[in-house]
């Protein structure tokens, strides 16, 4: 109903009480319940006896009924949740999956108490400008290959950057998104299998679109940007969001019809990390080497100063130079 009322609002530049609840068939109390949700939500509304309801200006806020209007998808963001605060989209996101939500399911938030980032570290999630969201997938593919979808989901992460910004987003493995130097995404996979098959895949994605430095601790200040910082205004959350989701529905049906390879090519295209010499990780032991390409499964492939190739999986990567 709230986004019929939106759409009349934003077809017409008044309308009276009268001739939208006429419209939509509720009853005039009924309607101005519903402008006062809408106020609380972000959106200002003026209302007067002699023209009726006029919208002002449009909310800032993640409002699913603003999501669903510019959304051009067909799977991702059918159904959305959205919360102003919660511990971490990923939190809901599992819980939601283990009830059977449908594929293509997205939790939205507008600030986390808790967001999670890679290996345990906490993704700092400060309200407003960023946008923090998961999103539920069920690939069929063998639970093998699931390792590769966080590199799927980090191509359309860039690809969304570059068509909103024109920035020259770039990953850096596995799925760091970097504008120059600076990070300014990160993707999290959570995932179920069983033995043979994949039962859901949480796929959190946070963007700094437009969070300010000093909202983020001081020991990340000097390492990540935000969209807004580096383009030099601030981005619409909404379109942004949609143009990701429009993006991920298409590598990741590419990737579950035909597999990660044409999926590599572009993430070579995208990658600010082949050529270059890395400090490998891996929680226990680390190494120095050139990293020299990523493999048919989604491995880095690291020529050490011996000759010898090694392929890494799950390991924070430094680039050296
Ligand atoms: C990383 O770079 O370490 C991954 C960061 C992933 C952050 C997102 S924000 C939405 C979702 N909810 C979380 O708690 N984490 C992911």
């Amino acid at each position: 109903m709230r986004e019929e009322i939106i759409k009349a609002l934003k077809n017409n530049d008044h309308i009276s009480g009268e001739e939208l609840a006429r419209q939509l068939k509720i009853s005039r109390t009924a309607i101005w319940k519903h402008i006062n949700e809408l106020r609380k939500q972000g959106y200002e509304i003026h209302s007067s006896t002699n023209y009726g309801y006029k919208l002002l200006k449009n909310t800032d806020l993640l409002i699913p009924e603003e999501v669903s209007l510019k959304l051009e998808t067909s799977i991702l963001g059918k159904q959305i949740v959205y919360r102003k605060e919660l511990t971490s989209t990923q939190d809901i996101a599992s819980k939601l999956a283990i009830k059977g939500a449908p594929e293509g399911s997205i939790i939205l938030a507008e600030k986390q108490t808790s967001g999670r980032g890679r290996k345990g570290r906490p993704w700092i999630s400060p309200p407003l400008g960023g946008l923090y969201v998961s999103i539920i997938l069920k690939p069929e593919i063998k639970p093998f290959n699931i390792i590769q979808l966080p590199l799927v989901v980090g191509v359309a992460v860039a690809r969304a950057i570059k068509v909103v910004t024109q920035l020259p987003a770039a990953i850096k493995w596995p799925n760091d998104i970097f504008i120059g130097t600076k990070k300014v995404a990160g993707i999290l996979a959570e995932v179920k299998c069983n033995m043979d098959s994949v039962d859901y895949a949480i796929i959190g994605i946070g963007v700094n679109i437009n969070t300010r430095m000093d909202e983020l601790p001081l020991v990340l200040r000097n390492t990540s940007t935000s969209l807004s910082e580096a383009y030099g205004q601030s981005i619409n959350r909404i379109e942004f969001l949609c143009r990701l989701l429009s993006e991920i529905e298409t590598v990741y049906s590419d990737f579950v019809s035909s597999g990660y390879d044409p999926i590599r090519n572009q993430w070579r295209m995208l990658d600010n990390t082949i050529g270059s010499t890395v400090l490998v990780n891996d929680g226990k032991n680390e190494i120095v080497g050139k990293a020299i390409d990523i493999d048919e499964d989604g491995f880095l492939l690291v020529k050490t100063d011996h000759g010898t190739i090694k392929r890494v999986i799950s390991a924070d990567v430094s680039i050296l130079n």
